[in-house]
């Protein structure tokens, strides 16, 4: 049987950052309550020519560097996000193209908050099973256009961004070891878009009730994460053989910092072992784990053989956690590296040709232009 392992990591988000002082424009809120009620400073906010798909691209290109593999070599592609380009074609389709990753098939996965460790799971599975040997699998969201911009309980939490990881199969043991995966259909109320899908298409009428945007009852979500993650993680642990000392680094989903003390705590976990950034992006959905990761791995706390927990929870209501022994990037030569490089550049500047020739033909045609 075939170990996936972490061999590739990778962040992107957008350039403009949007301050709790910047939101005060919008509505009555203070920096004082954001940070106080949920550990958030600012987030980033796509701009114009910026979508889930951009922010995947970014990101799997960083990831597919740093693990020295070409797009060509990606066996499949799986997008975690909740606030995808169109209904479709998948966002992960979008990137296949961007990305020029010809061999690989593409999907979304819809879990929400918890889509990431979905999708690591699925990438997994198909690497155990053989059917894959290299799975990108991206978390991505651009949730600020699904927001509501004059509700306070809601438009000062969320960020936009995405990570990515590339797994590999190996022989070696270790990689992502186990997951649980997890659903409560019964709280799909209390976190929820009404408007906009089958149940309810699009209308004026819906327009005009902001139906296309998040509704969240807040405190019922919050009770429902701290319930589910001190008892996912120790069931985990058991799948696993961990202990909670053996944890070298633990991994939320990056929704409240309350939430996430009050899950070290149970747990008996010191804070110096769990990774939060939410401070500077909010609550990205599914891709705030994978965005974690890219800067823990980035700041040298993620070390080969490490054991890492992972969790993540949102609507569904959903929660899913996986056990990680953090693996080693492939040994890339220097060559290799300037190559991987040039590609990533290339790539890189034709996606922004193709992003600003969208802009243009949108302004001149105002829509797609005849070839
Ligand atoms: O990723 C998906 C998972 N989502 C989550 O994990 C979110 C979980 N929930 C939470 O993180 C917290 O419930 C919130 C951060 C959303 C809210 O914190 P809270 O401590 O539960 O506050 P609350 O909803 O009970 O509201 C307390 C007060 C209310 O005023 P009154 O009714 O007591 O007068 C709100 O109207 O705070 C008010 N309030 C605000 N005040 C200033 C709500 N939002 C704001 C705001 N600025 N932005």
């Amino acid at each position: 049987m075939k170990y996936a392992h972490i061999v590739g990591w990778g962040k992107g988000v957008p350039q403009r950052v949007m301050t709790n002082n910047d939101l005060r424009a919008l509505v009555d809120t203070s920096d004082e309550w954001i940070r106080e009620r949920t550990g958030i400073g600012s987030r980033h906010v796509a701009g114009e020519g910026e979508s889930t798909c951009t922010l995947a691209t970014d990101a799997a290109m960083r990831a597919l560097e740093v693990a020295g593999i070409s797009p060509s070599q990606i066996d499949l592609i799986i997008v975690a996000t909740a606030t995808p380009d169109y209904a479709f074609p998948s966002t992960a389709s979008l990137v296949q193209d961007a990305l020029g990753a010809d061999r690989a098939g593409a999907y979304d996965l819809s879990a929400a908050c918890s889509g990431f460790v979905y999708a690591l799971s699925m990438g997994t599975d198909v690497i155990r099973a053989g059917s894959a040997n290299t799975v990108l699998v991206i978390g991505a969201e651009t949730l600020s256009r699904v927001v509501n911009w004059k509700d306070r309980n809601t438009c000062v939490l969320f960020g936009d961004g995405a990570g990515a990881v590339v797994l590999s199969g190996s022989d070696q043991p270790g990689g992502v070891l186990s997951s649980i995966l997890r659903s409560d259909g019964s709280g799909g109320d209390l976190l929820i878009i009404p408007g906009g899908g089958s149940a309810q298409p699009t209308t004026a009428d819906t327009l005009e009730r902001n139906d296309h945007t998040i509704r969240m009852n807040g405190r019922e979500v919050y009770k429902f994460a701290t319930r589910v993650m001190d008892r996912t993680v120790r069931e985990l642990l058991h799948k696993v053989g961990w202990t909670v000392e053996q944890i070298d680094l633990f991994v939320p989903h990056q929704a409240n910092i309350r939430i996430i003390e009050s899950a070290a705590k149970s747990l008996g976990l010191p804070m110096e072992k769990v990774f939060t950034n939410l401070e500077h992006y909010g609550n990205t959905s599914a891709a705030s784990i994978p965005i974690a990761i890219a800067e823990a791995a980035e700041q040298g706390r993620l070390r080969p053989n490490d054991k890492v927990v992972m969790i993540g929870f949102g609507a569904g209501l959903t929660w899913a956690a996986a056990a990680v022994t953090w693996g080693q990037p492939k040994l890339v030569s220097r060559s290799q590296r300037t190559a991987q490089r040039l590609r990533y550049n290339v790539t890189s500047v034709r996606s922004r040709l193709l992003r600003s020739l969208r802009r243009i033909e949108g302004k001149v045609f105002g829509g797609r232009s005849e070839d």
